[in-house]
């Protein structure tokens, strides 16, 4: 507990998500993130939590589609603007909580039929932790579904996240990269772990789109430079090298190769690990 007016040391898991404003990029993902919650099909009542949730963007969907819904993110700047857009859209069943996937202290045992992360607790840095989580707060009978990026694939993020840690320093040893959850073996090890045969584990390839009418994919790249917490510190990086237009360049001829928007709009495709859980 901290005492007087000292503010306690934020972990760097926090740190990295607070730095920027993820809801910068997840303007071009609101689309996606409604057809991926459709995609569910979900019965209501349905009580859901969203972990890792960001400012909403798979939240309010599933408030809307009638569940009761409850997002916990490690981001206190996304909790508040999770909050303003509940308001905004008048959802009164769609809470908003600052907390981390690893250890979701005060959430009770079974409190949920579904537990969806969408590119969110794959960014927890104890994997076995939230899988083990993840599975103590869902019922028997409900599931769990992840979206999680895939290392070493072909599309967007992956080449985005690959190009960006080109740039900065060499992670501390013991760390756990992001992107092993989109390692089928690694997923089936964690749920395992926690107490799921192998059966009741389903991994699938999907694709999630980028998208905006009208901004360009230089615009996008502008935002990921600007407000997404891993480019931001690749860009920091790479200034220090005197490599900053570098990385620019990289970056931007990327998001064209993979823009299949016409008329100066984006429509960037990248494939997913969806991860599902019945438990
Ligand atoms: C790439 S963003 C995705 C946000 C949202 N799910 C979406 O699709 O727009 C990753 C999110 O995971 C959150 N996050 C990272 N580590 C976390 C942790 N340990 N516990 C809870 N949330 C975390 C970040 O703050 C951020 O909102």
């Amino acid at each position: 507990m901290a005492s007087g007016n000292s503010v306690p040391a934020l972990g760097p898991n926090q740190a990295l998500w607070e730095k920027g404003d993820f809801g910068a990029i997840a303007a071009f993902m609101r689309e996606s993130g409604a057809a991926l919650v459709a995609a569910l099909q979900l019965a209501p009542p349905l009580r859901a939590l969203d972990l890792g949730c960001g400012d909403g963007t798979t939240a309010l969907p599933l408030a809307q589609a009638g569940a009761d819904v409850t997002g916990i993110d490690i981001s206190r700047s996304l909790v508040a603007a999770g909050r303003s857009r509940a308001a905004a859209a008048g959802l009164e069943r769609l809470r908003f909580e600052h907390g981390d996937a690893c250890c979701l202290t005060g959430v009770p045992d079974h409190a949920f039929d579904l537990t969806l992360s969408v590119f969110g607790a794959m960014f927890a840095p104890q994997p076995f932790a939230v899988a083990s989580e993840m599975v103590r707060v869902t019922r028997s009978g409900g599931r769990i579904v992840m979206g999680n990026w895939i290392p070493n694939d072909p599309t967007f993020v992956s080449e985005l996240l690959r190009i960006s840690s080109a740039f900065t320093a060499p992670p501390p040893v013991g760390f756990i990269s992001p992107m092993t959850w989109g390692v089928e073996s690694q997923v089936r090890e964690r749920f395992g772990r926690a107490g799921v045969p192998p059966e009741k584990i389903a991994c699938t390839r999907e694709t999630f789109r980028f998208l905006s009418a009208q901004r360009t994919p230089s615009d996008f790249i502008r935002l990921f430079e600007t407000y997404y917490g891993p480019t931001m510190n690749a860009v920091d990086a790479a200034r220090a090298q005197g490599r900053e237009h570098d990385l620019h360049r990289q970056l931007i001829d990327l998001a064209n190769a993979h823009n299949r928007a016409p008329n100066g709009g984006t429509d960037i495709a990248a494939t997913f690990l969806k991860v599902t859980v019945w438990l």
